[in-house]
């Protein structure tokens, strides 16, 4: 195949935006119940909808071959679905695929980690919002903390490139255990970002303009523990990372509330019944499923649906804390 990073890519939007990254999600299944990304009773799509392996390696491999350089396999919880290691082992043996990471919930790693990084995964995310069980178990109405702190430690015998961690940070929440958190990052040798929580799908469990707790606070909170150097390093995402001084940890924020990233997007997600969502906070959406399924070999036909896809990604997202969400699906629909 050559290396893609010197093919002429046709993945390039309206806004001359290069499309490189593409997020997988490979089930809208997940084994805990997050408040801030769904109720506690969540119908699951039924089987048919969800693409099968074999149909998402086949868009896999289709945009590795338009260009596409990293994939994050995703979910719900990726590490739910069934065989998911025969997906991810495939998907590690592209050619032109630089980078393979995987987000997760950290419930399955302590049996996982090890396969995971025999099968090609570089760099895991693991979501981790607080280090009290009693918290951890409200946050996530199910998990199980001590079970995803072993996870954690599974995932650094590993020998993972990297380990990032993620909180959802809420206020009267969580936002006290900032630093408890960093700490716990920094002692490890892991980064950990900062996300604000966005406005995906109808929740009933908090009012979100209530917790609303920005990055900014977040930021101010560290300085008063920490020195926080800005990095020129970006993994072309919408994260702004810090190293904190004299250690090996990156602290980065996620703001879509505060800081908009639009501008240098340069990423699709494909949900798990197969809608290529062009933007997290828009509906613009391309079925590749109805594509793989009208012609099931047809690979050129699957390259023509993303290229055309182009034309339809929009500028940017709008999120407002102030108003009702203005997108329906979760993010375990969306592809985290
Ligand atoms: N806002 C922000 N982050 C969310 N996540 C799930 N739902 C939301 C939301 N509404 C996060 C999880 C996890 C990542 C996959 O997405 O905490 O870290
Ligand atoms: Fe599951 Fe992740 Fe959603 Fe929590 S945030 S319920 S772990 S998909």
């Amino acid at each position: 195949m050559g290396n893609a990073d010197t093919l002429p890519t046709p993945l390039v939007d309206r806004f001359n935006r290069r499309i490189t990254y593409l997020r997988l999600s490979v089930t809208d299944r997940c084994d805990f119940r997050c408040v801030y990304c769904m109720e506690e009773k969540v119908e699951f799509l039924p089987r048919s909808q969800i693409l099968t392996l074999e149909e998402m390696l086949a868009v896999a491999r289709a945009f590795v071959e338009l260009g596409v350089t990293k994939i994050r396999v995703t979910g719900g919880e990726p590490l739910v679905r069934k065989n998911v290691l025969w997906l991810i082992r495939e998907i590690g043996r592209l050619d032109g695929l630089n980078e393979l990471v995987l987000t997760t919930n950290g419930s399955r790693l302590e049996q996982m980690a090890q396969d995971l990084r025999a099968g090609g995964v570089r760099r895991l995310n693991v979501s981790l919002d607080s280090l009290d069980p009693e918290r951890f178990r409200r946050l996530t109405r199910v998990g199980d903390l001590d079970k995803v702190l072993r996870g954690i430690a599974a995932a650094r015998q590993a020998g993972f490139d990297r380990i990032k961690l993620n909180a959802v940070i809420l206020k009267h929440r969580n936002h006290d255990e900032i630093s408890a958190l960093t700490q716990f990052a920094v002692d490890r040798g892991m980064d950990i970002s900062f996300i604000e929580e966005m406005p995906l799908g109808v929740i009933g469990e908090h009012d979100r303009a209530e917790v609303y707790y920005s990055s900014d606070q977040i930021k101010a909170d560290l300085e008063r523990r920490y020195t926080l150097a800005p990095t020129t390093e970006t993994t072309g995402g919408p994260s702004r990372y810090y190293r904190v001084q004299n250690t090996d940890t990156r602290v980065g924020f996620i703001s879509p509330h505060s800081h908009n990233f639009c501008s240098n997007c340069n990423r699709v997600r494909l949900t798990a019944e197969g809608r290529l969502l062009l933007c997290l906070g828009q509906e613009d959406s391309v079925d590749l499923r109805a594509v793989l399924r009208a012609s099931p070999d047809n690979s050129q036909a699957l390259k023509t649906a993303i290229v055309s896809s182009m034309a339809v990604k929009p500028q940017g997202h709008d999120f407002a804390l102030d108003r009702a969400p203005k997108i329906l699906r979760f993010m375990s629909h969306t592809g985290g």
